[in-house]
């Protein structure tokens, strides 16, 4: 088998991975392992912008750190981590600067300086933007300083697990999809930074590749799965294919239909309005759907016609460019139709209470951007402090491990032995799968998205939560005698789409479990996990992260996290 050593091994070629990659090259030697090219990364969908107090906009000229850090808290229903959020608040506009020094072609105002728009939760322009394609000018920005400081690249590898000794971790075991060759990477450090698992629903603005690789092994190697009931339904998706119609639309003045004429956000949220957060319009919509008072019973409008065209050509030329291809809808002319969907995921792999931000219990293991639960976003995450969030903590990652510097390596001989036995236990699956009788893995994907988009979706409550557990754990056991046919031979696992789509249902199952059994765990609403059997936020019993494992047994089991409060007392949430 071959291996491969590094001073540290990133797993994800997306914002995240990248300025982890950018700042650890500085002075070790770095493997980034992608399963696409980098720049083909989900963090290039991102559409709307990336929060920073800079106060460039008269509205937001006396913005801080702190009221950033505020609203993001009150944001998240209380359950971010206010030591996490005080930090990412702070280096924001020291890395929306450092952005901007790599060339990032942000959009200015008539002054020349970065222009910010209005996104939920603020209230005022505070989200620095590149029209709508904000994802994409930073992704390729920091792709282009990676390559300038020579990060090494390896690009289609697909991250099968990781390899762990005594409780350390030793690197990761891939599949190179152009060999089809098992290849080990050995190093000391590994940063999982794999995005985001929005495809254990039926749809997503996830991009497909979207299957939570790093969650699936973390969990595996016994790091618990923290707040994975807290998933992020975006309001304005688009009607009939999910895309994202990015929140920046409202943020330049776009308003909510329904069928009657109404702007029912005014009632809602007579404040804040279309720009409440995200779990909040997302209810209201979905409200205005079930209750009959949305189009053909599917969706309601965003009006974006009054802005006019010079603007939506200027500030949102993406958007429009996408209702037209998958709507047939100009929005320079006609509203757009919208409705919830999944969009984010603010669970992810559990870090350690007293650890470092983004470390995980395993030695060596750590996690950032979607991927990881750190906690900045708790039960809602505000539009705009994903991209921050990714930048941040890669920055934050990689200066944190040049500072603590290069372990003592574990003894040769163990290393090689852990390699060889997750080379074996790989090679045994891939010949029980090929020898197994039972479902082909698109039946048990198809079934596992048919329940949590119809069980654990925007509204949730006992008996459908109660069924979508017990669905997954049936489908855990179909996916014991799942098939494949073909994957033996290294020649056969060539660009093998199957085998790939099998690895990452391996990862998706397991997330998609711990989603329904924390979904159930959790009897209050608070953020985006609403129950209308426990409509109300109870922090008596709930202000904690839930931290899921699975047993010797084979059982989930629930443990739980205290927040990190102490800066902001919390409060009910009004808009
Ligand atoms: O709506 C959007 O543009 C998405 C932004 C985000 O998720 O942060």
């Amino acid at each position: 088998m071959e291996v491969k050593e590094f001073d540290a091994i990133i797993v994800g070629g997306g914002l995240s991975g990248l300025r982890a990659a950018l700042e650890l090259s500085k002075e070790w030697s770095v493997a980034l392992i992608s399963k696409v090219v980098p720049i083909r990364s989900h963090s290039g969908a991102a559409q709307g912008g990336i929060n920073a107090a800079l106060g460039n906009h008269p509205d937001g000229g006396d913005d801080t750190p702190e009221k950033h850090a505020f609203d993001t808290i009150k944001g998240s229903d209380y359950l971010a981590d206010q030591d996490v959020v005080m930090f990412m608040t702070k280096e924001a506009p020291k890395i929306v600067v450092e952005f901007e020094s790599m060339g990032a072609p942000f959009s200015r105002f008539d002054d020349g300086k970065i222009a910010q728009r209005p996104f939920g939760g603020a209230g005022f322009p505070r989200t620095c933007y590149a029209a709508d394609r904000t994802g994409h000018a930073l992704l390729h920005t920091l792709y282009e300083q990676c390559v300038r400081q020579g990060v090494t690249f390896f690009d289609e590898y697909f991250l099968i697990d990781l390899v762990t000794v005594d409780g350390n971790v030793t690197g990761v075991l891939t599949l190179d999809l152009n060999s089809g060759e098992l290849v080990t990477f050995r190093g000391p450090n590994v940063i999982l930074a794999t995005g985001g698992f929005g495809w254990i629903f039926k749809a997503s603005t996830n991009a497909l590749i979207c299957t939570g690789d790093g969650v699936g092994a973390a969990f595996r190697t016994g790091v618990p799965m923290q707040d994975c009931e807290f998933v992020q339904f975006h309001p304005t998706c688009l009607y009939g294919s999910n895309i994202l119609m990015s929140e920046g639309a409202r943020g330049e003045g776009g308003l909510l239909y329904n069928a009657e004429g109404k702007r029912f956000m005014i009632e809602v949220a007579p404040d804040a309005k279309e720009l409440a957060p995200r779990d909040i319009v997302a209810r209201a919509i979905t409200t205005e759907i079930i209750e009959g008072r949305g189009f053909e019973n599917a969706y309601v409008n965003l009006d974006l016609t009054h802005l006019g065209k010079e603007k939506i050509l200027e500030r949102l030329p993406g958007i429009r460019d996408i209702a037209i291809d998958f709507a047939g809808v100009d929005s320079i002319e006609t509203p757009v139709p919208v409705h919830a969907g999944h969009h984010y995921s603010m669970g992810g792999i559990g870090t350690k209470y007293d650890g470092d931000f983004c470390e995980t219990i395993i030695n060596g293991l750590w996690a950032v951007g979607e991927n990881a639960a750190v906690s900045v976003h708790g039960a809602n995450r505000l539009g705009g402090n994903s991209l921050l969030e990714t930048a941040v903590f890669g920055r934050y990652v990689g200066r944190k491990l040049l500072e603590r510097g290069l372990s003592e390596p574990l003894p040769e001989e163990k290393i090689t032995q852990a390699e060889k036995n997750f080379e074996e236990m790989i090679l045994a699956l891939f010949q029980k799968w090929e020898s197994n009788t039972g479902s082909m893995p698109v039946k048990i994907r198809e079934a596992m998205g048919e329940t949590l988009s119809k069980n654990v979706f925007v509204f949730r409550k006992e008996g459908e939560l109660q069924q979508a557990l017990e669905d997954m754990r049936s489908l855990q056991k179909d996916f014991e005698d799942v098939q494949l046919a073909n994957i033996t031979t290294a020649e056969n696992r060539r660009y093998n789409f199957g085998l790939i789509r099998l690895l990452e249902l391996r990862n998706l199952i397991d997330i998609a479990e711990v989603t329904a059994f924390a979904a159930n765990w959790r009897k209050e609403s608070r953020g985006a996990h609403f129950r209308t059997d426990y409509p109300t936020r109870l922090d008596d019993q709930y202000l904690v992260h839930s931290m899921v494992v699975r047993n010797n047994e084979g059982e989930l089991e629930m443990q739980t996290k205290p927040v990190k409060l102490g800066i902001f007392e919390p409060k009910p949430r009004e808009y």
